[in-house]
């Protein structure tokens, strides 16, 4: 099965939304509808770093993967954070989040990023039965303080 992946568009609303909230109620949080649509506006200005790569099979979106680039102090290129992956379960199995995964690579490549990073739960073997084909997870511990 082979997904074509692109760069969301205005007219996507209504199919990226369901997926969107798949991704929600994955992680069982509850996102106020106008911080939805605050984020979908991000992802539509160009203006802005955050930016959402959809994939498509047979013309449906079945995923969709979230990210931007930040500065870092050890290199002089950016660095890109994924920040949601996810894939419509009906969709599972058939290498979408792999292809998500090379598109965001690529991308960076041809854009000159310095790395791509991610996080995951430590029990999420699905997702990590895919990462793994990447790259070895790294030692760092995350640290949150909601403000
Ligand atoms: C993680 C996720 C994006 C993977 O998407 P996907 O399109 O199914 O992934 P792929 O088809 O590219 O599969 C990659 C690997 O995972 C395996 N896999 C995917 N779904 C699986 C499942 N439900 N059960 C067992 N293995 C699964 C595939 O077999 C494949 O492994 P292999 O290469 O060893 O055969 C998807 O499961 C998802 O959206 N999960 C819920 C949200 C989530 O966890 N997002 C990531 C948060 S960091």
């Amino acid at each position: 099965m082979v997904a074509t992946i692109r760069d969301a568009r205005p007219g996507d609303l209504s199919e990226w939304m369901p997926l969107w909230q798949g991704y929600c109620e994955f992680y069982g949080v509850e996102i106020e509808p106008q911080i939805t649509m605050a984020t979908w506006a991000r992802i539509l200005d160009p203006m802005c770093e955050l930016t959402c790569r959809v994939a498509e099979v047979g013309g449906n979106m079945v995923g969709f993967a979230h990210h931007h680039t930040h500065l870092t102090t050890w290199d002089t290129r950016p660095v890109a954070y994924l920040e949601d992956l996810f894939v419509s379960p009906t969709a599972r199995g058939l290498r979408v989040g792999q292809a998500l995964l090379d598109d965001l690579l690529a991308l960076g490549r041809q854009k000159g990023w310095a790395s791509v990073y991610w996080i995951t739960a430590e029990d999420n073997e699905t997702a990590r039965r895919l990462y793994d084909h990447y790259t070895k997870r790294d030692q760092f511990v995350r640290y949150a303080i909601t403000l």
